[in-house]
């Protein structure tokens, strides 16, 4: 059928057509939202999930919506290497600019501006790459300890001082969180925690890789009552229904009952797999309704399209020692894997095998759902594994 009007988005971030399942997951923010606005003590949110399950196209549709509603934002991705203050310092400032407009926050605004300059000063010693225009002079003493936890506190006081007195909410959006360096996270808490002991309107809303939950423990043990982790899934087979059929209608265009089973089955409900079946099983129809068979010469350019992109880009940042140790997991399934059992197959002592265990789960390729327990963080990796390292030989690679 006309490419043209393929409605399916396979990519990251990329909105899609219908965002499917998610409802209730929105309202339950946008009154976490509204109520840190009026000063209610509320919970900051850390949404987590697999890689491909639409985080970062909630966060996104979560801050149009709060911009929508009146409240001042700022959007950071917490990439690998890279420190939070120097990340948060520039949209910080571009949210306390544009407070500063406020007639009721300009002073307040202002003084938190200072409090930045201060901040970004203090800390350029030991976070070099933190670079912000600077628009106002320090006040001395206000966020410029050099010291990461408690300047943090100083400097999100100040903005949420600020936001207050505008009748507003400065919602900061992090995504990838759990990037962000162990030091940095507690900062970030600690800070929340003050905002929140002082009624200020200041709330994170956060997206990150499911062992985000234990580093936010380890970071600061009462994190866990600071945030909620609502999961963010696969969907339900109605739900994943609606996400493929929804947007075809919209084109006037239907999926036999057969060929939507077919896709159900082979993404799992995986958003971003879903999106990719959809295009690809439309591209391979030629009218409507979409037939199995048309899903099914979509599979293999749906897969071949994945390889390329969704795994490939993964697996090409992995040392061959990781690779071993991914395929060794994919050997024995989907998981989750006992740390035992990997080594088995590797004919390796678990203790040997703990570094590279280690650095698997720092780039965010695999997680610990229980002690002991490891787990792909991208679903439907193992399989890829061994359509990339097939057969026997990898063992000697
Ligand atoms: N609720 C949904 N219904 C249908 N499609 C969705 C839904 N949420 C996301 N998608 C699609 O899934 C794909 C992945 O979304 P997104 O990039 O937000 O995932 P993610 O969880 O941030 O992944 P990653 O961990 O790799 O960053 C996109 O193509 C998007 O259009
Ligand atoms: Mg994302």
């Amino acid at each position: 059928m006309d490419p043209v009007h393929n409605p399916y988005t396979p990519g990251a971030g990329t909105p899609p057509p219908e965002l499917a399942g998610r409802d209730d997951l929105l309202r339950q923010v946008q009154i976490t939202l509204e109520r840190v606005r009026l000063g209610h003590p509320s919970k900051s949110v850390l949404m987590v999930g697999l890689r491909g399950v639409g985080k970062t196209v909630l966060l996104d549709r979560l801050r149009d919506d709060a911009e929508q509603a009146g409240m001042e934002t700022l959007r950071i991705e917490a990439p690998e290497g890279r420190s939070l203050p120097a990340i948060l310092a520039p949209e910080l400032r571009r949210a306390l600019l544009r407070l500063s407009r406020s007639e009721k926050a300009k002073e307040l605004a202002r003084r938190a501006l200072s409090g930045l300059a201060g901040f970004a000063k203090a800390l350029k010693v030991k976070y070099q790459d933190i670079a912000v225009g600077f628009d106002f002079e320090p006040e001395p003493g206000l966020a410029d300890n050099g010291d990461l936890e408690l300047d943090l506190q100083a400097l999100l006081e100040a903005s949420g001082r600020a936001a207050k007195a505008a009748d507003t909410a400065l919602v900061i959006f992090i995504d990838e969180i759990q990037y962000v360096a162990e030091e940095e996270l507690a900062a970030l808490i600690t800070a929340l925690h003050r905002t929140t002991q002082r009624q200020l309107p200041v709330v994170l809303v956060g997206a990150g890789l499911p062992q985000l939950r234990g580093r936010m423990g380890r970071a600061k043990s009462y994190a866990e009552r600071l945030f909620d982790f609502p999961e963010v899934g696969p969907l339900s087979k109605g739900e994943a229904e609606i996400a493929i059929t929804r947007p075809a209608q919209a084109e006037g265009v239907e999926f036999e009952r057969d060929a939507l089973n077919h896709i159900l089955i082979a993404t799992h409900g995986y958003p971003y797999f879903l999106q990719e079946w959809g295009k690809h099983s439309w591209d391979a129809a030629s009218q409507s309704p979409i037939t199995k068979r048309d899903v099914e010469i979509g599979s293999q350019t749906a897969i071949a399209a994945l390889d390329e992109s969704f795994f490939r880009v993964r697996f090409d940042r992995l040392t061959p020692t990781e690779k071993r140790y991914l395929r060794a997991m994919a050997e024995l399934g989907s998981g989750p894997h006992r740390s035992g059992a990997i080594a088995e197959v590797l004919g390796r002592e678990v203790s040997s095998l703990a570094p590279t265990r280690a650095q698997l789960i720092s780039k965010g390729m695999i997680w610990s759902p229980s002690h002991g327990d490891t787990a792909f963080t991208v679903p439907l990796f193992d399989e890829y594994m061994k359509r990339i390292m097939p057969g026997q030989d990898w063992k000697s690679i």
